[in-house]
């Protein structure tokens, strides 16, 4: 048995190896409950997660909706304050008070990008405006015509060519896969070291999706590090060379994303992937059954036992009482279930 800060530990040897690296530890965020009328109450959005994010590669964060991605990438980008836990950009504390990076640097390193291409971008500016301003911010000594080259050489390296008729173009005027693809050359333009994109491809047409993750895997080879989050394992396979799944704010299962998509152990993780459909295969009445979401709960700092217990077909007694400790079943595939050792 390890726990999970044994299991981040062993990604995080020496100071040296905490340049160009996310590290998240133990993150805990509650949100106020409005309907607490005489006491304040709480619930957990992000239960103890950690992870690491490195340059160059992608770690994908897959679980269904409600189970606490977003809030997980929104406290990296200090939209969110955590509860607990400890947020690390190469080793420095991003919400330490005594050394607070500025929200400026920050931005530099970590950018996001969003579901929603459209609503990222405001429909009365031209894709110029939009990537001038983080350049002006970020970059402050381009000016006039380096500004204009450096712009158009950022809207070139997405894929937006002739830059020059792009640049000129309103979102309105773009496909859908054009725009996310100025949302990320926006998140570029910055010089951004780590990109947090927060299901990037769910909002866009099944045959272009695949033309973002690659755009997205050859900025990743030129050595960006990528959080994806996503609700669909089987992008989290082709793109990430790392997978957590989440559920109900809990990280409870994760690793290489082969071991954690080809030999999933937890029963939530098996769930997700036999409900991916697969071109060939029919409609399987028996499979991925449990779709029903009214077993879901609500968790709170009092709520106790494995959060999946409610709807897990391998659920006992000792799951509903506690938590379960993190087992390594294999080099890099950690997984917190009871379920294992029977
Ligand atoms: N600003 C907020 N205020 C209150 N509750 C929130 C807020 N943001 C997220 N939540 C709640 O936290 C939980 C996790 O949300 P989220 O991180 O958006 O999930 P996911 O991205 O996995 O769909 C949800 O139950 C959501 O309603
Ligand atoms: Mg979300």
């Amino acid at each position: 048995m390890v726990t999970a800060s044994q299991a981040l530990a062993s990604n995080i040897d020496v100071s040296n190896e905490q340049m160009d690296t996310i590290e998240v530890e133990n993150l805990v965020i509650e949100f106020a409950l409005d309907n607490a009328f005489f006491k304040r109450q709480y619930m957990r959005a992000v239960n103890g997660v950690s992870m690491t994010i490195k340059a160059g590669e992608a770690l994908a964060i897959v679980g269904e909706s409600g189970s606490g991605k977003s809030t997980c990438a929104r406290a990296l980008t200090r939209l969110y304050k955590p509860t607990a836990g400890m947020l690390r950009l190469n080793g420095q504390d991003i919400n330490c008070p005594e050394n607070l990076i500025s929200q400026e640097a920050l931005a530099k390193q970590i950018q996001m990008i969003f579901q929603d291409p459209f609503g990222s971008l405001n429909p009365v500016h031209t894709i110029r405006h939009h990537l001038y301003r983080p350049i002006r911010i970020h970059l402050p000594h381009l000016s006039g015509q380096e500004l204009e080259d450096y712009m158009l050489a950022t809207l070139e390296r997405v894929g937006l060519s002739p830059a020059s008729q792009t640049a000129g173009k309103f979102p309105h005027e773009l496909s859908g896969g054009q725009r996310q693809r100025v949302a990320i050359a926006r998140a570029l333009a910055t010089g951004a070291k780590f990109i947090l994109a927060d299901e990037p491809i769910s909002m866009l047409d099944v045959s272009i999706r695949l033309g973002i993750l690659n755009l997205m895997g050859d900025m990743k080879d030129e050595g960006i590090g990528f959080l994806y989050i996503t609700h669909d394992i089987a992008t989290a396979r082709y793109f990430a060379e790392r997978t957590g799944v989440m559920y109900v704010g809990h990280m409870v299962e994760w690793g290489n994303s082969d071991a954690v998509t080809q030999t999933p152990q937890h029963p939530y993780t098996q769930l997700l992937i036999s409900a991916v459909p697969e071109v060939g295969r029919k409609r399987d009445n028996n499979s991925s059954k449990d779709h029903s979401k009214n077993q879901i709960p609500l968790w709170t700092s009092e709520s106790k036992g494995c959060p999946f217990a409610g709807r897990c077909p391998k659920v006992s007694q000792v799951c509903q009482d506690r938590m379960p400790d993190v087992t390594q079943v294999a080099e890099d595939h950690f997984v917190r279930c009871f379920a294992l050792a029977r």
